[in-house]
């Protein structure tokens, strides 16, 4: 089975070297022609914490090139999944470009970005493909352009939004299904804990509250995310966050599990060292995606009549920080 990874990032590195590592055809597209360079040299390395020996694979055994010729290989030489870790910003800036020229092809394109709005906008622009959402709670930190450490063993969890099917793409109609079981399988041999779910728009909803409650706050604390439940005041915040976002999911008839405050503290005590993804991207003085993730929670709301002022002035101070600071 041949991969495109666009986005060689924390989560595109992880998935390129584990699945290069079982003898699998991947293609990495990246951004810098150094990364590739790099890559080429180096391979790829994925390195544990809890001293478990790091998996390496030679810069031979895959190929990495810059995104911009994506396309063009893919018309050439067409692989058979696509797998999207690049960060929402991304997608609605310069993918317009980059994917028009595939317009009536017919690709798998896995979508690993966390918020909403990137779905609807890549089948957009891909009306001829199948484009698919994964929901990951595996933890990827890179530590140089070749190098990724996993952080922390997760789920990965692969389905269609019922935006695009009105049965998750699983009913044996789909002539993608069967290519989807073997791409879950390759997944699988390559140590990931992975699935297909029909109910893929719950768990990205699920996801979504997680992270609009504990992104932006780690982010404004600069407090890895065990540190939120640190005090009563934080939690006060949190739950605030939380209980406006269930009020837009309410008046939207977004389903979600009554506990889901519940696994919110949980994933904070789970991953308790950990940085997110979000204070990852202001230390380093990275755009973040506060517009896809409480900004979405803003926008459902306002669709509905409502204000969400909570999740509307963490925007703006997420925002706010997002230059680089003197
Ligand atoms: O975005 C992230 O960093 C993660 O999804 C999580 C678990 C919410 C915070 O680390």
């Amino acid at each position: 089975m041949k991969f495109d990874i666009i986005g060689a990032g924390s989560l595109g590195l992880l998935l390129a070297g584990m699945l290069a590592g079982t003898g699998a055809e991947v293609r990495v597209w990246c951004r810098s022609r150094q990364q590739c360079v790099e890559l080429a040299r180096s391979g790829i390395t994925v390195s544990y914490e809890d001293g478990s020996a790091a998996v390496s694979v030679p810069g031979s055994s895959f190929k990495a090139e810059t995104v911009e010729h994506y396309a063009q290989a893919q018309l050439a030489d067409p692989g058979d999944w696509t797998l999207l870790t690049v960060k929402q910003k991304v997608v609605h800036g310069e993918f317009k470009a980059l994917l028009s020229p595939l317009k009536h092809c017919r690709l798998n394109m896995v979508c690993f970005q966390n918020g909403w709005g990137h779905l609807d906008l890549l089948q957009e622009l891909l009306p001829a493909s199948a484009v698919w959402a994964a929901v990951t709670t595996e933890a990827a930190k890179r530590k140089t352009l070749t190098e990724v450490i996993h952080a922390g063993r997760g789920e990965l969890c692969i389905g269609r939004s019922s935006q695009f099917t009105a049965d998750g793409g699983l009913d044996g109609q789909n002539s993608f299904n069967e290519n989807a079981f073997s791409f879950v399988q390759a997944l699988a041999a390559a140590g990931f804990n992975a699935s297909l779910s029909k109910e893929v728009d719950t768990i990205i909803y699920r996801k979504l509250l997680i992270n609009a409650v504990i992104n932006p706050l780690t982010a404004i604390w600069r407090v890895p995310n065990g540190e939120l439940l640190a005090s009563s005041e934080r939690v006060q915040i949190m739950k605030a966050l939380y209980t406006e976002a269930v009020q837009v999911y309410d008046a939207s008839d977004i389903s979600y599990d009554p506990h889901t405050w519940e696994a919110i503290l949980e994933v904070c005590r789970a991953t308790a060292g950990n940085i997110s993804s979000m204070l990852a991207d202001v230390l380093a003085s990275r755009e973040t995606e506060i517009s896809w993730i409480n900004g979405s929670i803003v926008n459902m709301g306002l669709r509905r009549g409502l204000e969400v002022p909570l999740h509307r002035w963490i925007c703006g101070l997420v925002d706010g920080m997002t230059v680089r600071e003197r």
